[in-house]
């Protein structure tokens, strides 16, 4: 039998949210000083794309069924965040500020619980078509 094929599969997922960068726990000044024209109210059209990797089953020739993770994403990350304001309305992200970095870090923590160990490469958020955050493994 030939080795099974090590390889990574990827599922890109849009939302639409709104975020101010704003430590509550800062003067107006603080952060204004901190994040700019960032600490007003606006919105972004996000992008969240998740990396997996692994071995191709031989019996279906997937690593993972694509719909599963679409289905995943939408279920534990794309329901509770579009059409929010995500500093406000989203439990699991209550206790950060929302720049791409800390979503990527929390989307993360989501979707690895529902992931076979080891499979999950990497989380990345992107916030305009400029920017972007990544969170991966430590491999
Ligand atoms: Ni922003």
């Amino acid at each position: 039998m030939t080795r099974p094929t090590r390889i990574r599969i990827s599922r890109r997922e849009a939302f639409n949210a709104a975020h101010q960068l704003w430590d509550p726990a800062r003067s107006d000044d603080e952060n204004r000083r901190l994040f700019g024209k960032c600490v007003n109210l606006h919105g972004h059209n996000y992008a969240v794309e998740v990396v997996v990797r692994g071995d191709v089953d031989p019996a279906t020739g997937y690593l993972i069924d694509l719909k599963r993770l679409s289905d995943l994403i939408g279920r534990e990350v794309i329901a509770d965040v579009d059409h929010r304001n995500l500093n406000t309305d989203v439990p699991w992200l209550s206790d950060r500020i929302p720049t791409a970095e800390n979503l990527a870090v929390a989307f993360w923590g989501r979707l690895r619980p529902h992931l076979p160990d080891g499979s999950l490469q990497s989380v990345r958020v992107y916030e305009t078509e400029k920017n972007w955050a990544e969170c991966s493994d430590a491999e």
